[in-house]
């Protein structure tokens, strides 16, 4: 069977996508964001993982405010970028990992989660960045490390999916992986958030307490932030920041006790609160000496 060795939990901002393609890395603006990701590369080295659950939310070049599905699983052979008028590269596309998509809709459905199945998908930045993020010599060589299933929450057009409803969604994928009968080792990966507005009266808005509130619940209660609507998301973390919800997804898919590995965090990038953390599962002796 498979094994899910961990989560990933980044912000996806654009601009780290012009700071990576101008090489803007240590300049005093990137650096303390840049520094933050070693750590994590370190562990994806020797952990090796084959396949990558990206969560994530499409901004509008996947679907647009016409059709716009609440939870929509990629189910293709490739997944390409595009050209989101941002004036980014377009990179190296993904490879699918078609026999987990179907398992995971197939499961999904199985769990009542009404999916939207894509078996054609852009993917913007916020699934381009993080890879880029995570995997920073891959495209130099000529292939990314990992083959992919990219999973989107929409977090775009109201009404959005409660947080409640994304933690469960994340509990099932994580469920679905684990029955996946196929020895490969699967990372999953949350993309988007922190605390950010990018429009109107409150447009800058970040709150710095909120995030760090947030970021302590995931390790060890990952459903403190179910007690809250979205409605007090968005006045809490700001229109954009309700992003956290592909966090709650991604630490959803990991079962029982967690070790966080890794936590970074810095204000701005952007308009953006930029977070990133690192989970794995405990350890089972250390999940039952604590039980
Ligand atoms: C910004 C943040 C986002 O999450 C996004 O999708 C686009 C822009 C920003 O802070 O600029
Ligand atoms: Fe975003």
């Amino acid at each position: 069977m498979a094994e899910i060795i961990g989560a990933i939990t980044t912000s996806h901002v654009p601009a780290i996508g012009r700071a990576i393609a101008r090489d803007l890395q240590q300049q005093p603006y990137w650096k303390p964001f840049f520094d933050s990701f070693p750590p994590v590369r370190a562990w994806l080295a020797e952990k090796r993982p084959d396949v990558a659950v990206v969560i994530y939310n499409d901004h509008g070049l996947n679907f647009f405010l016409d059709k716009m599905p609440t939870f929509s699983v990629g189910a293709a052979a490739s997944y390409s970028g595009a050209d989101e008028g941002w004036g980014l590269p377009v990179g190296l596309p993904f490879p699918g990992d078609q026999d987990l998509s179907w398992h995971l809709v197939e499961s999904l459905m199985q769990e009542e989660f009404d999916i939207a199945t894509c078996q054609e998908m852009l993917v913007d930045h916020a699934l381009t960045l993080p890879m880029k993020l995570l995997w920073p010599d891959a495209e130099k060589q000529g292939a990314w490390p990992v083959t992919i299933v990219p999973v989107c929450i929409n977090t775009v057009q109201f009404p959005l999916p409660t947080a409640a409803r994304c933690y469960r969604l994340g509990q099932a994928i994580g469920r679905a992986i684990s029955s996946w009968n196929a020895d490969r080792r699967v990372v999953v990966v949350g993309t988007g958030g922190l605390s950010h507005q990018l429009d109107g009266e409150r447009a800058g808005f970040i709150n710095k307490r909120f995030d760090e509130q947030f970021m302590h619940s995931l390790a060890a209660d990952p459903e403190w932030a179910t007690r809250f609507t979205i409605n007090q998301l968005v006045e809490k973390v700001g229109t954009q920041g309700v992003e956290l919800l592909m966090w709650l997804a991604a630490r959803g898919t990991l079962s029982g006790e967690v070790r966080e590995l890794h936590s970074g965090y810095h204000i701005p990038i952007s308009n953006t609160a930029a977070g990133l953390m690192l989970f794995e599962p405990a350890p089972a002796s250390t999940a039952l000496s604590m039980a």
